[in-house]
């Protein structure tokens, strides 16, 4: 996906290189020396549980702490209310350590992203980090009686953090990282054939069209399987996947989908793939969106 004005220059920044590279192999590594407990919390991290991007869950807490933080450091500051003052300290507090679960999150999402998103996304952790440090100094400060300073420093924290909140909606709205890239598209409502039976060989992923929308077509003995063709995660070509069992895993990221219903076996999606049920008749193989009835995928 394209980046354009601010985004598109951080995105040219290739001085970054190396500190994106190393900051992914190290992270990579890490999860990998875990072995499967390792690959276990990287999924709980991702939010394969959730179905949904944990990380975005998580920013809410530093954001709504920190903003009331600075609602409390204002009424301190006008009012000279100390009670304020302290519920500020405690509201900083929480939003530090909500930052660095969000943090921990959004670094396990990263990884498995591509240029031009892994550079934004750098750039954004590397201001929340910023503003982290900030947060932290402004209550070192409070701590020691400077109250002004900390409050200055909170402030500025604020408006760093405010900043690379912008990049984490270039991310998601720019670059539609997080988003489920297979939802909204059009699959048969009733039963349509797309592809003669004797075309679908054994073990072969293949990909087939209904009015454009690519589906991926799976022969397991007797039995065929259909799921959408693009990877929920960030659009990968499931055709081109391997098949494990029944699943497939996507060749960009690694995620392993069901071919049963789609669901995530292994991230960094998070979203199912949308499931078709299909069956045989006069010699093709047809489709419909899943119905949620017992499905029928009976080769015979
Ligand atoms: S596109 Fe990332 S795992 Fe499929």
């Amino acid at each position: 996906m394209g980046t354009t004005g601010v985004t598109g220059k951080i995105a040219r920044q290739d001085w970054l290189k190396p500190v994106e590279d190393t900051l992914r192999k190290g992270v990579q590594r890490a999860y990998e020396s875990g072995g499967p407990r390792g690959r276990k919390i990287k999924n709980w991290l991702h939010g394969t549980w959730l179905g949904h991007p944990l990380h975005a869950v998580l920013t809410d807490v530093p954001i709504g702490a920190w903003t009331a933080a600075m609602c409390f450091d204002l009424v301190d500051a006008i009012g000279d209310r100390e009670e304020f003052g302290k519920a500020a300290d405690a509201a900083l507090m929480v939003g530090i350590a909500g930052a660095l679960g969000a943090a921990v999150a959004g670094l396990t999402d990263w990884q498995d992203t591509d240029p031009p998103a892994r550079r934004i996304g750098l750039v954004h952790g590397l201001m929340n980090v910023g503003s982290v440090a900030l947060f932290t100094g402004s209550l070192v400060a409070r701590k020691r009686d400077s109250r002004g300073l900390g409050r200055g420093l909170s402030a500025l924290a604020y408006a760093l953090a405010t900043v690379a909140a912008q990049f984490g909606g270039e991310l998601v709205y720019g670059q539609r990282v997080g988003v489920d890239h297979s939802a909204g598209q059009k699959l048969p409502e009733d039963f349509v054939p797309v592809l003669a039976e004797s075309e679908l060989r054994e073990g072969t992923p293949q990909r087939v069209r209904y009015e454009g929308v690519p589906i991926l077509l799976v022969r397991r003995g007797n039995r065929v399987f259909a799921l959408a063709e693009t990877c929920s995660h960030m659009g990968g070509p499931l055709s081109e996947g391997r098949l494990i069992d029944d699943s497939v895993k996507c060749p960009w990221h690694g995620s392993q989908f069901s071919l049963e219903d789609g669901r995530v076996l292994d991230g960094p999606a998070v979203h199912p793939q949308p499931c078709l049920d299909a069956r045989v008749r006069n010699g093709q193989i047809e489709v419909r969106k899943a119905s949620g009835q017992p499905l029928v995928r009976t080769a015979t």
